[in-house]
């Protein structure tokens, strides 16, 4: 009798069917349900655009030279994720705030550990020459709008020629970030100068992307904050200028109007300049962080 090997028909649908089928029996349910939907919207998007080899492997490169330009002071995978907006799409997923409490956004590629302790009234921008002085005040609130005292801010920003200390030749100094807590008022004082708009790195593949699909790399001036207090949930965000060009356009999608502020340009001597011991011009802005509590 001759031999008869079952010669399956093989499709791509086959397939997807098939990978799909290896991950059923994942132990942990979570796990089998995220790569089960991977696997099917990998496979639907390469069937979509019936991917070619060529593209393929062009896909392979971009993502492991992203790979390869990630450590410890560039990540071009966060980047990646920005500006494709998932990283907003993860944020708003998992932080869906109460009404009244503070919109998170996005953490960005530049936040480091080991940030100065400082008192109120702290500069975070001593070396920064160029920039036009600020202050940044406000309040820690709860849900209720009772301060919250002790409350800690990490803050952290571009200097004035809109580049992160990371960004620099000898990026591991530590600059324009400060840790600050909240006194027993809820209170908070910053000094730094006034953010700028700048340009998210631009010269890996995440540049080339944005090249190469006719979208610009501005990020619109903003100051990042992580608020945190015992017993609250601690929330990632920023502040925004509302004078910038760029608020509507924000090649990362992080701009939330919660979070537009208006920063007040002050020419003469006046109780806030008195108060910090800034000479004008300089700008004030004024934000309280409305915290939820974590029982609920
Ligand atoms: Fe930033």
């Amino acid at each position: 009798m001759p031999l008869t090997i079952n010669r399956r028909a093989t499709t791509e649908d086959d397939i997807t069917a098939e990978v799909l089928r290896r991950f059923e029996s994942t132990p942990d349910p979570r796990l089998r349900e995220i790569m089960s939907a991977l696997v099917r919207h990998v496979h639907g998007f390469v069937k979509e655009v019936n991917l070619t080899e060529r593209e393929w492997f062009d896909a392979i490169q971009f993502l492991s030279e992203t790979g390869r330009l990630c450590d410890d002071k560039r990540q071009e995978f966060i980047l990646l994720s920005d500006t494709l907006g998932v990283s907003m799409v993860v944020d708003l997923i998992n932080h869906r705030k109460p009404e009244g409490a503070t919109e998170s956004t996005v953490f960005g590629p530049f936040h480091r550990e080991g940030a100065p302790t400082m008192s109120e009234g702290g500069n975070i921008a001593p070396r920064d020459a160029g920039g036009t002085p600020m202050v940044i005040t406000g309040l820690v609130l709860d849900l209720q709008r009772r301060p919250v005292a002790g409350a800690r801010l990490d803050v952290w920003q571009a200097d004035s020629s809109g580049l992160y200390d990371s960004q620099y030749p000898d990026g591991d100094a530590l600059h324009m970030r400060g840790l600050f807590h909240t006194d027993a008022a809820g209170r908070f004082a910053i000094r730094t100068v006034r953010p700028v708009h700048y340009s998210i790195p631009s010269d890996g593949p995440v540049g080339r992307m944005l090249r190469a699909t006719n979208r610009h790399s501005w990020r619109p001036a903003h100051v990042h904050f992580v608020v945190s207090a015992d017993g609250f949930e601690p929330v990632t965000t920023h502040i925004f200028d509302d004078a910038d060009p760029y608020l509507e356009s924000d090649t990362v999608f992080a701009v939330k109007e919660s979070l537009i502020c208006h920063f007040v340009r002050h020419d003469e001597r006046d109780d806030a300049s008195d108060r910090f011991a800034i000479e004008p011009p300089f700008y004030s802005v004024e934000f309280d962080f409305v915290l939820k509590s974590r029982a609920g």
